[in-house]
């Protein structure tokens, strides 16, 4: 079975969305690790109440990156982590991981990439003027969200949005996405060709404005 290590900084409601997809067996996998860079992470909570070790890992302990995001692989390897999940990790991955998960972390970001890259996608749309906005899963590579697009969902931006109704609406479908990314990737349905991730099975599974599909604990 695959077993996943997440990283998060926060309060981890798509922590707990991935928690609840494999309680409800829509996703055949287990969470080993909970990896956060803030001993003041929510997510530290939800973690100790499903039975998943919490370990906190502050960079201003390590010498420089390198080590920082040496030290988290060596975590996610000695446990046998598969996939990578940044479920809101506040931080640009370092190459010590990246290289040794290359193609195996998946990062949610709350815009439409590669619209509105970095912090803040929500109010970066909301100040555009955006009609259009919604969330990317994608793999991580060295840049800042720029890796493959594995799933995206829109959702429409109204003229009286605010950063947080924007963000409410765009949450949801993080909620359902980024859960049904995982299960694709547990079920060797993704590969990555260059940029391009292709879903093996239903061509519908990469336009998910409309889901097709349903995840029973959302
Ligand atoms: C989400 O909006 C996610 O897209 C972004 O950070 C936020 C994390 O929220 N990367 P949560 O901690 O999962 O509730």
């Amino acid at each position: 079975m695959l077993t996943l290590g997440v990283l998060a900084s926060g309060r981890g409601s798509n922590f707990q969305s991935i928690i609840d997809s494999i309680e409800s067996g829509f996703i055949r996998a287990k969470i080993s690790v909970l990896i956060t860079d803030n001993p003041n992470a929510y997510a530290i909570e939800r973690a100790g109440k499903h039975n998943i070790e919490p370990i906190v890992l502050k960079p201003k302990d390590f010498p420089d990156k390198n080590a920082y995001y040496f030290r988290i692989a060596e975590e996610l390897e000695k446990r046998g982590v598969g996939l990578v999940i940044l479920a809101g990790f506040m931080r640009v991955v370092g190459k010590a991981l990246i290289n040794k998960y290359r193609n195996r972390i998946m990062n949610i970001h709350p815009a439409l990439l590669p619209s509105f890259p970095g912090l803040h996608g929500q109010k970066q749309a909301v100040d555009y003027g955006t009609q259009i906005s919604g969330c990317t899963v994608h793999f991580v590579d060295e840049g800042m969200d720029t890796g493959p697009i594995i799933i995206q969902a829109a959702v429409p931006a109204y003229h009286d949005d605010t950063e947080e109704t924007l963000s409410e609406r765009i949450l949801k479908q993080e909620h359902r996405i980024f859960p049904y990314a995982i299960k694709l990737y547990s079920e060797g349905r993704l590969s990555v060709d260059g940029r391009k991730v292709i879903i093996k099975g239903s061509r519908e599974d990469s336009v998910l404005i409309n889901p097709p599909y349903s995840n029973p604990s959302h």
